[in-house]
């Protein structure tokens, strides 16, 4: 098969598309999948520059692709809720070889079924983001309607669905982005867009309920005082990168850390729920992510798609920082 991999950490080019053999089960729980598309996360490029190295023990050459939608070809002897044929999207795990490629195998946990409804270029586009988006906001969001939330960043890959989740329940939202992406974001149900390069939200918004974090560092801590006694504050950014680049992949995890439990004592000290969020691959909400936009409750934004052989364009264009919802890699 076709698959994209780098054999050394480096910028975006470091990335070829070349033969390699095709995947093979080898857990009773694996699933062979035809994958038709894929997306790209910030997590993905960060993985290829080496900056996540003192955390994610990786083998190269390494294929990445953590979102994946497509078809099985085969199953596992104890797989027991798909079978060949079947259309499925999810997570594939980062200890193995990821769906930038024709095919790839993943574990069935990791895995829900496709809506027939859902392209598979919408359905590649769903999984991390959305369950980050969702994982961030529930079951906080799901106790009462009327919450007030701020979503950094909404006209992101997270951000762009963040906002739509909240709206669904019942939430008054609040977004940044830069001014350009102020009619999408409004679009998607924001009650309030910020633009962050000519204002400061936090001189226009207090007593939050909720803060998705999608930007870290002083914006982190910015959040802490913006929230009221018994709010949350959701941040995605651990500061891996910043830190692996100043100390180094092993004292970077540990400068990590640090921040991440600081920034706990700090919520703590404040009364207030501050967590780092890492996704889970949960595929009961995923099909009921899936399941809202079937219904038209959430529209996953597709800002390009890309052809396999383009990847390194991709993960470029990805890195801008500049991306309107989600970008995706067809596969075949
Ligand atoms: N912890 C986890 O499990 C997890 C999961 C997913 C993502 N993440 C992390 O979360 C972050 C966001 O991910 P993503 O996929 O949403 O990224 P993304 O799609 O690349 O975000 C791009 C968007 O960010 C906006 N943006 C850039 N700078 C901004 C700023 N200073 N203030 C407000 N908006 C700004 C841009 O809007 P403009 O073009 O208008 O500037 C653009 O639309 C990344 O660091 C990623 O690694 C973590």
């Amino acid at each position: 098969m076709r698959a994209a991999l780098f054999h050394a950490y480096g910028p975006a080019d470091a990335l070829t598309v070349q033969d390699v053999p095709d995947p093979v089960l080898t857990r009773p729980t694996d699933v062979h999948i035809a994958v038709h598309a894929a997306a790209i996360n910030p997590i993905d490029w960060k993985i290829r520059a080496g900056s996540q190295r003192g955390a994610l023990r990786l083998q190269l050459p390494y294929v990445g692709g953590l979102d994946v939608a497509g078809e099985v070809l085969q199953v596992g002897s104890d797989v027991s809720r798909f079978a060949v044929g079947d259309a499925v999207m999810g997570c594939p795990a980062w200890q193995r070889w990821g769906s930038y490629a024709e095919q790839c195998v993943v574990d069935e946990g990791l895995l829900t079924h496709k809506p027939a409804e859902l392209t598979f270029e919408q359905a590649a586009a769903l999984p991390l983001a959305g369950l980050t988006a969702w994982q961030c906001l529930l079951p906080r969001l799901a106790q009462q309607t009327g919450q007030r939330v701020l979503v950094q960043a909404g006209s992101g890959g997270v951000g762009h669905l963040a906002v739509q989740i909240a709206k669904h329940h019942g939430a008054w939202v609040a977004t940044t982005c830069s001014e350009r992406n102020h009619e999408l974001v409004t679009s998607l149900g924001a009650d309030q867009a910020i633009d962050y390069r000519s204002q400061r939200w936090w001189e226009e918004l207090s007593d939050l309920d909720v803060v998705l974090d999608a930007l870290g560092g002083e914006e982190r801590t910015r959040a802490l005082r913006a929230v009221k006694r018994g709010g949350r504050v959701a941040s995605i950014v651990s500061g891996m990168p910043a830190n692996t680049a100043r100390y180094g992949p092993t004292l970077g995890v540990l400068a990590t850390g640090l921040g991440i439990a600081g920034f706990w004592l700090q919520g703590r000290l404040r009364g207030v729920d501050a967590s780092t969020v890492v996704k889970r691959t949960r595929p009961d909400q995923l099909a009921e992510l899936a399941e809202l936009v079937v219904q038209g409750a959430i529209s996953v934004v597709i800002d390009r798609s890309f052809p396999l052989d383009e990847i390194a364009q991709a993960h470029a264009y990805g890195e801008t920082g500049r991306i309107r919802g989600k970008v995706v890699i067809r596969c075949r």
